[in-house]
């Protein structure tokens, strides 16, 4: 629906609510009950999704094989441990438009930037450079840092960030592509993230990546702002490699299992330097415990450990819940969603914020950050305290996502309205 036919009215949201093919899905997810009594308005999906209804089911499940079956639930429990990951793999690659061998959900996010650094970040005296996004998320900044310093290099030196120009807050996409031009055959490694956590913004991860290539760099996305929340067709676009949470959209739950991704081409580069564990191990002679390490394909071949069984159970109820909706249908929602949240804002009283967002829909998720120059941070906490959930980043920044899985067009009207009566 274009900004042109929606309208300022609560009748406006309630009707569009009735019409949205989702809005039963909302009925599928907890809602956190504030102290005031209220029903909570939860922007905050981009922080913490919610939990489903169904997550307990899934968690009870293994706890209950566990004190059945003791160490033969690995092979014995309804849903056996040992390949317990894999019940995860079809819909991950779906969800960000891969092969199944491309994929795997393990360890955290940064440990995964981490070994995926180890083996596509390998800097030479003429091409040593690491290019990030001005305003990266910090563990992103300390691990590439941290990455640099290992290989003898200086982070001064070998770290190039993309800063918008003057007076604005997001990044060109053209600005992306004349600075490859001008150091691109310094640069070893491209990591964006595929939507920036501040701003919202997205990348044009496919054009990144064909033109990062063409100037012989690896390319690598952090997606943690970006999985579930706008179409991926990784394979396709060909980044080297992807790393994603799964606590923000996916609903996996505070600091659930992590998602990466290889691209195919790499996935029997037995060449490659990596961190390696047990788990990545060709699994045929994983358990003859024998001591030479010969890695999987694909991406299982960087697994470290077995996995986490009561950390997996809970994303499995969410990853269902994606599957049927599917991201198709999600994203379509989202885009009328967060235009809906824009509009209202561009048509308040209120002129005591600015928007930094993208305004063109296929620039951002479904997220809009509201910069807040007097006094945000205590009027947020004000907010909080209220039921009214966003997150707010220093110094100025008031960043909400209306998830279109389990957000309504009410909860959006709401949020304006409460907004705007603490505004200046
Ligand atoms: C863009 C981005 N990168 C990295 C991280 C760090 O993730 P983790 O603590 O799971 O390693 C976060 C956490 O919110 C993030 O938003």
């Amino acid at each position: 629906m274009s900004s042109a036919a929606f309208e300022t009215t609560e009748d406006f949201a309630r009707g569009m609510d009735a019409r949205d093919p989702l809005a039963s899905y909302r009925q599928r997810f907890y809602f956190p009950k504030p102290a005031s009594g209220e029903d909570c308005i939860y922007l905050c999906g981009h922080s913490l999704g919610l939990q489903p209804i169904t997550t307990r089911k899934y968690v009870e499940q293994e706890l209950k094989d566990w004190a059945q079956f003791g160490v033969e639930g690995h092979f014995q429990a309804q849903n056996p441990w040992v390949p317990y990951h894999r019940l995860l793999t079809k819909q991950t690659a779906t969800l960000v438009g891969a092969k199944p061998s491309e994929v795997v959900v393990m360890n955290s996010l940064t440990a995964n930037l981490h070994l995926m650094m180890v083996s596509f970040y390998r800097p030479t005296k003429q091409r040593h450079k690491i290019l990030v996004e001005c305003g990266a998320f910090p563990s992103d900044q300390y691990a590439v840092e941290s990455q640099i310093r290992f290989h003898g290099f200086d982070p001064a030196a070998s770290l190039v960030e993309l800063i918008p120009r003057r007076g604005e807050s997001c990044i060109r996409d053209e600005d992306v592509e004349l600075l490859l031009d001008r150091e691109g055959d310094s640069i070893a490694l491209i990591l964006l993230g595929g939507v920036n956590y501040a701003t919202g913004q997205v990348f044009d991860m496919a054009r990144i990546s064909a033109i990062g290539h063409k100037m012989g760099c690896i390319v690598g996305f952090d997606l943690a702002h970006a999985v579930g929340n706008v179409a991926l067709h990784l394979h396709d676009w060909a980044p080297d490699f992807a790393v994603w949470c799964s606590y923000k959209y996916l609903n996996g739950g505070p600091g659930c299992v992590a998602g990466c991704f290889v691209h195919e081409r790499h996935s029997q580069a037995w060449d490659l330097p990596r961190f390696s564990g047990w788990w990545g191990r060709d699994e045929k002679t994983r358990f003859q415990m024998g001591p030479d390490f010969r890695p999987m394909a694909g991406a299982e071949g960087w697994q470290l450990s077995n996995p986490p069984i009561l950390a997996l159970a809970p994303l499995r109820s969410s990853m269902e819940i994606f599957e049927e909706v599917g991201m198709e249908r999600l994203r379509a929602k989202s885009v009328s969603l967060t235009g809906y949240l824009e509009f209202l804002l561009d048509h308040s009283t209120s002129r005591g914020f600015s928007i930094i967002t993208p305004r063109e829909p296929e620039r951002r998720g479904a997220q809009i950050s509201i910069r807040i120059p007097h006094n945000g941070r205590a009027l947020c906490e004000e907010l909080t305290a209220a039921g009214v959930i966003g997150d707010w980043r220093e110094p100025d920044t008031f960043r909400v996502a209306p998830v279109p899985l389990y957000n309504s067009y009410q909860d959006v009207y709401n949020f304006v309205r409460r907004l705007v009566a603490v505004l200046p």
